[in-house]
């Protein structure tokens, strides 16, 4: 674990500052041997204040979210998923734009787990989001589709063979998703996978995980990331429609108590180790393992798993349940009351300097 410390304990990052690289107002200067490399940084990318994303999160993010996002210099995405017709994702879109016309993302999963794949692609081509946000599968279609309209692609990698697929696709960014991800976690510690994405690819890398604070961000950035897509400290925000346990368990669980688990999604995904956790275990159970196993019922298996899981996870995430699945990452180690978004942020820009306010000469 990257965090090792109680909840009570202070310092508990082990946050160790890389070779200097030379960040400027919305750029990454890299040195590597005798080249010199420039990343353009999400800030300018986008057009924002700051180089952060509120990252997307099923279930949990909103409008309400993405908009307090929007009005602090950053940017924000929602999963597509959290809106259950065409009709309410079209509707979510139009809400943020009637109250801003800043940049924002919409996150698609892109395997065959989406059954609304289809028409969620078609209805964001058509309302043309700034950037959309791949995951779980191959963003080639998306790709393909958004680049012509303008629509920016960030593709969500763990290693740099994913990373390298998806530069050669086309995509925009890619989101480094680490192992101290909360959601669906990565294997790489957050600044091995970052320099390793840097050596591997020239598309800009935004480091997903484990970040919680403006010397967290300023230290990701140190390490040449474009930027932070930042996730499970804002479960904790008021704009978030979780219910109140959810939001109390971040607070009274630390680190120590985030495990993973393959029992609901069929892919690792962190939750917070509560009696049910315990009682249901982190590992799939042989069948499971057996039929994920072979190449025709896999994709069935994972759908049924998900849908399973997701549904047990729906109904802690917003209402009682003796079933208490909570999804968090080690980051609630940082969370100790629930606050406005705009606080949160706050926590994460205070002391930056905000990009497009000064001109790069
Ligand atoms: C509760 C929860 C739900 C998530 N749902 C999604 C999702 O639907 N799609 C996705 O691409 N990432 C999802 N993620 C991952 C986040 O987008 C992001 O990568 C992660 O939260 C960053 O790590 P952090 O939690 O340490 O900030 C989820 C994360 C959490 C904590």
């Amino acid at each position: 674990m990257y965090f090792n410390s109680s909840k009570a304990g202070e310092g508990s990052g082990q946050w160790i500052f890389a070779k200097p690289v030379i960040r400027g107002k919305g750029f990454t200067i890299t040195l590597r041997g005798n080249f010199q490399l420039m990343t353009m940084t999400l800030d300018k990318m986008l057009g924002i204040d700051y180089p952060i994303i509120v990252a997307p999160m099923f279930l949990i993010s909103n409008t309400k979210m993405v908009k307090a996002a929007l009005d602090c210099g950053i940017t924000a995405a929602f999963p597509a998923l959290n809106y259950r017709t065409d009709q309410d994702l079209r509707e979510a879109i139009a809400d943020i734009r009637a109250h801003t016309d800043k940049p924002f993302g919409v996150n698609l999963i892109v395997n065959k787990s989406n059954y609304k794949y289809n028409k969620q692609l078609e209805t964001l081509v058509e309302l043309k989001p700034a950037f959309i946000i791949t995951s779980l599968g191959k963003p080639e279609e998306v790709i393909r589709q958004c680049k012509p309209v303008g629509i920016k692609v960030f593709c969500d990698v763990i290693d740099e063979v994913h990373a390298k697929k998806v530069e050669a696709l086309g995509a925009d960014a890619v989101i480094a998703v680490n192992n101290q991800a909360g959601g669906h976690t990565g294997k790489i510690n957050p600044r091995e996978l970052v320099e390793l994405l840097q050596r591997n690819v020239s598309i800009p890398v935004i480091s997903a995980g484990g970040v919680a604070s403006v010397e967290h961000v300023n230290e990701v950035l140190s390490w040449g990331a474009a930027g932070v897509s930042v996730g499970t400290i804002f479960i904790a925000s008021e704009e978030a429609d979780v219910s109140a346990d959810y939001k109390q368990a971040l607070i009274d669980y630390g680190a120590k108590d985030i495990v993973k688990t393959t029992k609901l999604s069929g892919s690792p995904l962190t939750v917070i180790n509560t009696p049910y956790v315990q009682q249901l275990g982190t590992e799939a159970t042989w069948w499971e393992k057996l039929m994920n196993n072979n190449k025709w019922l896999k994709k069935y298996i994972r759908m049924i798993i998900a849908l399973r899981g997701m549904k047990t996870i729906e109904k802690s995430t917003f209402g009682a349940s003796y079933k208490t699945l909570w999804c968090a990452g080690p980051t609630i180690e940082y969370v100790h009351s629930v606050r406005p978004m705009r606080e949160i942020i706050h926590d994460l820009t205070d002391g930056l300097e905000p990009a497009n306010k000064v001109s790069v000469s």
